[in-house]
């Protein structure tokens, strides 16, 4: 029998994706993207993020294919591209964006928004 799916966190306003702790590490050492990935999971414990409606769902990923200037990190639904997200940048990532909803400008290097799902039901 199938088990039932679900998302661990509940509903939540935006998902972020790290490139870290990768097999081949080329946009940054693991020596900076595993503690990347232990802080970002530390301030959304802290902030009250992790759980509950409106959390922010978080992943480590493998590679983002960017490969360079790293860590690398995406959010969604917003599909802003960050580089250098580690340290201080990770954190301004975490409360400006994450927590406040102004992304960190100068750390963008691209950005490519989902499309609207709402609007995709009315065509
Ligand atoms: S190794 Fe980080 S984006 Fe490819």
């Amino acid at each position: 029998m199938a088990r039932k799916l679900r998302i661990p966190t509940g509903p939540y306003s935006r998902h972020i994706l790290l490139c870290a702790d990768q097999s081949k590490p080329k946009c940054a050492p693991r020596d900076v993207t595993l503690p990347a990935w232990k802080l970002l999971k530390g301030r959304l414990d802290d902030l009250g993020l992790s759980r509950g409606n409106g959390c922010v769902f978080r992943s480590k990923v493998n590679c983002l294919r960017v490969c360079a200037n790293g860590p690398i990190a995406v959010v969604y639904p917003d599909g802003t591209w960050y580089h250098s997200a580690s340290g201080d940048v990770l954190a301004r990532i975490i409360t400006e964006h994450l927590r406040d909803g102004n992304p960190v400008e100068e750390y963008i290097f691209a950005r490519n928004p989902l499309p609207d799902a709402a609007s995709d039901c009315d065509s």
